[in-house]
C-alpha cells in the first residue's frame, strides 16, 4: 500500500512538473485549470502523509513558505558582468566591424535578442535539479534567494528531456509581467501602500521579500538567455539556449541568428516597434556572437564582454499636462524641482511624477502654469521633461518660479557659485536632510543595516531616537518596539544589523557619511588613499587632489566635510561605538614596489593565508592589475583551493600561467 503511494507521488510529481511547463512555459496546457488543482491537492494529502518522500522541488513547494530569515551570500562561480550600451544602428554596425577586425576576417553568426529589463539572476542546476538561484549583487556576489526563485512557475524546479550537463548555470531575467505589475500596483493603492513606479522596481522589491508566499503571489516570470558551464552540449550560443528551451526553460522566441549587417540593421527596426506587444519590459536587444570558441577569443574588458553588445532602444514620449511643481529635499540638502503631472502610460508604465533637476534647466523649459509637457522615457528608469507645447498654453498662464525657502523648514535657500543647485543649509535641523542621510548610511552598499527604510528612518527621527547617524548605535530594541508596526523579531532583526554593520570596511563607511559629491567609487578610492580616518581628517585639499578622481571640487568638499565641528564629532561617536575606521592590513595604497608592474592577474578559488581582497590589494601595491575574467592578455591566474574547472580549463586553453599563493608571495618577497 505504501509503496503504492510513494509511487504515486513520484508519478503526480513528473506530471505537474510536466502541466507547469505546459501552461507557463509552452503556453499549451493540457489539462484544465480545475484538473490541475485536483493533481496538486492529492500529491499534497500524499506528502503530509509521507515526510519521508520529501522532496524540495517537489511542485508543491511553490507555493512558498512564510519564514525566510535574511539571505545568505555567495560568490558567483563567473562574475556577472554588465554589457556595453549602444544607441543606435550606427555603433552596432561597428561593434560588428571590431568583431570581424578581432576575428581576422573569420565568418561570424550574431544572435539577436531581446534585453530585458528585469533583475539578472544566476540558476544552479546539478543533476538536472534548481539547488541555488543567486541575485547579481555586486557582479561577484549576490542573495541567495533560491526560496522566492523556486515560486516563479516557469522556472523548472527538474529538467525534462536529456542532454543537459550535470552542473551547469543559466542566467535570465526575472520580470514581473505588466499585468501583473498592474494589479500588484492596483491592491497596493487599495491599501493605502506607495504603488511601485515600475515593473522593474517592483520586481527587485518582490524577490527581496521575505516571505515567499508573498513573492508566490505576486506573478514573478523569468526569460532565461545564458548558459554556462564546463560540458555544454554544443560549440554555440543559439543552440545551447535552444537546447535549454527543450530543457523546460523558457527562452524568448525572438532569439534569432542574424547572418548579414542588413539583417542585423532589419532586426532592431523590426522590434523597436513589435517589442511594444510583448508582455514584459525590455529595454533593447542584444546581440551576441554565437560560436563559443569565438567568444572565448573576443574575451572580456574589466566590465563587460567584447563578444556581445546591447542596443538601447530610444526613448518613448508623451504629452501630458502640468499639475503642479514641487520641491524635494535630498540628505545633502539641494533642492530639486520636481514636475507633478496627469498619470501617462509610458513605456508600458504609468509616469506621475519627472525630475527638473534645478533651477537652470526648469527655467531653460520656461514651464508656466498648466503647461502641456513632453515626456520621455529612455532605457533610464527616471523620466525626463523634454519640452513644453507652448501653442496649447492658456493665456495668461504665470510662468513657474523657482522656491526661495526650503519647503520643509523654511530657511532662505543659499546657492554656490558656480552651481546649479540650490541648497537648504540647515543641516541639522532639516528633517528630510536628516532623515535621507540616515536612510543613505543603512543603505546596502553603505552599512547594509537591513530593515530600516525611508519610513522607519523618519519614524526614528520623529520618535527622537536618531538625529544623526551616530544616534543608530545607542538604539534598543525597547525603543524600536515603541514605534508602530514593530515587534520583537522586526526589532532585533534592526539591531542585528547595526552590530553587524560594526564590520563593514572602512571604504564604505566613507561613502555611507554623506561626504557630498563623494559616490562609491570615490569613496573606495579616497579610503584607500587615505588608509585611516585621522589621516584622511587631517588632509588638506592639495594633498586630496592627489587622489586618483578626485577634482578640486570633491577635495574642497571631503576637507570642508572635516573641518565641521559636527561631522568631527560624529565620527568620533562612529569610532567610540567601534564602527571600522581605517583599511585593513596589506591594503595601504603606497606602492611597496614595483615587482608586479604591467602585470595582470586573474585571482580564483580559496587561499590559506591571505584573503581574495587582500591578495587583489597586494598585486595593486605592487604595481599590478586586477582583472575579472580570463582573455589573452592575462598574465597570471593566482588559483586557490576550489578554482571554477571552467577557469581552469580556459587558462590552461591560452596558456597562461597557474600560480599558486606561495608562488605569489614568493615573487613580491
Ligand atoms: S547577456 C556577459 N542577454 O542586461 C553577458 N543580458 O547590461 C551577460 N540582460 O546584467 C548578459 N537581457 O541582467 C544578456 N538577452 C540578454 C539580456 C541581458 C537583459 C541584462 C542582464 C545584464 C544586463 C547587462
Amino acid at each position: 500500500m505504501d509503496n503504492n503511494e510513494i509511487s504515486r507521488i513520484e508519478h503526480l510529481r513528473s506530471e505537474l512538473h510536466r502541466h507547469n511547463y505546459n501552461y507557463y512555459v509552452a503556453n499549451s496546457p493540457e489539462i484544465s485549470d480545475r484538473e490541475f488543482d485536483l493533481l496538486m491537492k492529492e500529491l499534497e494529502e500524499l506528502e503530509k502523509r509521507h515526510p519521508e518522500a520529501y522532496d524540495p522541488n517537489s511542485p508543491t513547494q511553490r507555493v512558498g513558505s512564510d519564514i525566510s530569515s535574511g539571505f545568505a551570500q555567495a560568490q558567483h562561480v563567473y562574475p556577472m558582468l554588465s554589457l556595453g550600451n549602444t544607441y543606435s544602428i550606427d555603433e552596432i554596425d561597428q561593434w560588428v566591424h571590431r568583431v570581424d577586425d578581432a576575428l581576422a576576417g573569420e565568418k561570424t553568426v550574431i544572435v539577436g535578442e531581446m534585453k530585458f529589463d528585469g533583475l539578472g539572476i544566476s540558476l544552479i542546476y546539478e543533476h538536472g535539479r534548481l539547488v541555488r538561484a543567486v541575485t547579481r549583487g555586486d557582479g561577484e556576489k549576490g542573495d541567495v534567494v533560491t526560496d522566492n526563485i523556486k515560486t516563479i512557475p516557469s522556472i523548472p524546479l527538474q529538467l525534462q528531456g536529456s542532454g543537459y550537463p550535470d552542473f551547469f548555470e543559466i542566467r535570465g531575467e526575472v520580470l514581473l509581467p505588466f499585468a501583473a505589475f498592474e494589479r500588484l500596483n492596483a491592491r497596493r493603492e487599495a491599501e493605502g501602500e506607495a504603488p511601485f513606479a515600475n515593473p522593474r522596481n517592483a520586481a527587485s522589491g518582490t524577490l527581496k521579500l521575505q516571505s515567499p508566499a508573498e513573492v508566490a503571489r505576486r506573478g514573478l516570470d523569468a526569460y532565461l538567455y545564458y548558459l554556462l558551464g564546463d560540458n555544454l552540449p554544443y560549440d554555440n550560443h543559439y543552440d545551447n539556449m535552444a537546447a535549454a528551451r527543450s530543457w523546460g526553460f523558457k527562452v524568448s522566441e525572438a532569439m534569432t541568428r542574424l547572418y548579414t549587417l542588413k539583417e542585423v540593421d532589419d532586426y532592431i527596426n523590426y522590434w523597436d516597434k513589435a517589442r511594444r506587444e510583448l508582455p514584459v519590459a525590455t529595454d533593447g536587444l542584444v546581440f551576441k556572437v554565437d560560436s563559443l570558441r569565438q567568444q572565448l577569443n573576443l574575451g572580456f574588458t574589466a566590465k563587460s564582454p567584447r563578444w556581445a553588445v546591447a542596443y538601447k532602444f530610444s526613448a518613448e514620449r508623451a504629452l501630458t499636462r502640468l499639475r503642479f511643481v514641487s520641491f524635494d529635499v535630498g540628505r545633502m540638502g539641494i533642492i530639486t524641482p520636481v514636475a507633478n503631472l496627469e498619470p501617462v502610460l509610458l513605456s508600458g508604465t504609468v509616469v506621475k511624477r519627472a525630475s527638473l533637476h534645478n533651477e537652470d534647466i526648469m527655467l531653460a523649459l520656461d514651464i508656466h502654469e498648466g503647461d502641456m509637457l513632453y515626456v520621455e522615457k529612455g532605457g533610464e528608469i527616471i523620466p525626463k521633461i523634454t519640452g513644453v507645447d507652448v501653442s496649447s498654453r492658456a493665456a495668461g498662464a504665470e510662468p513657474v518660479r523657482f522656491v526661495s525657502h526650503c519647503p520643509a523648514c523654511g530657511t532662505p535657500l543659499v546657492r554656490v557659485e558656480g552651481e546649479a543647485a540650490w541648497v537648504c543649509p540647515n543641516k541639522r535641523g532639516c528633517v528630510p536632510q536628516i532623515v535621507g542621510r540616515i536612510e543613505h548610511f543603512v543603505g546596502r552598499r553603505m552599512m547594509n543595516i537591513d530593515g530600516i527604510g525611508e519610513e522607519t528612518a523618519a519614524a526614528l527621527h520623529a520618535h527622537g531616537f536618531v538625529s544623526d547617524i551616530a544616534d543608530l548605535y545607542d538604539l534598543t530594541a525597547d525603543q524600536l518596539m515603541t514605534i508602530e508596526g514593530f515587534g520583537d523579531r522586526s526589532a532585533q532583526r534592526i539591531i542585528d544589523g547595526i552590530a553587524a554593520s560594526r564590520n563593514v570596511p572602512f571604504d564604505r563607511v566613507v561613502f555611507a557619511l554623506s561626504i557630498p559629491y563623494v559616490g562609491e567609487t570615490t569613496a573606495k578610492k579616497v579610503a584607500k588613499a587615505a588608509g585611516n580616518i585621522d589621516r584622511l581628517m587631517s588632509m588638506k585639499a592639495a594633498e586630496l587632489e592627489a587622489i586618483e578622481d578626485v577634482g578640486p571640487r570633491i577635495a574642497l568638499a571631503i576637507e570642508g566635510y572635516f573641518a565641521d565641528e559636527d561631522n568631527r564629532r560624529i565620527v568620533e561617536r562612529l569610532r567610540a561605538a567601534g564602527v571600522q575606521m581605517s583599511m585593513p592590513e596589506g591594503s595601504g595604497s603606497k606602492a611597496l614596489s614595483d615587482a608586479l608592474q604591467g602585470k595582470s592577474f586573474v585571482i580564483s578559488g580559496v587561499f590559506a593565508r591571505h584573503s581574495r581582497d587582500e591578495h587583489k590589494n597586494m598585486i595593486e601595491a605592487h604595481g599590478g592589475k586586477n582583472v575579472g575574467s580570463i582573455s589573452g592578455k592575462t598574465d597570471y591566474v593566482l588559483a586557490g583551493d576550489n578554482m571554477g574547472p571552467a577557469k581552469l580549463e580556459k587558462a590552461r586553453k591560452l596558456g597562461i600561467p597557474i600560480i599558486s599563493e606561495d608562488d605569489f608571495l614568493a615573487m613580491i618577497e
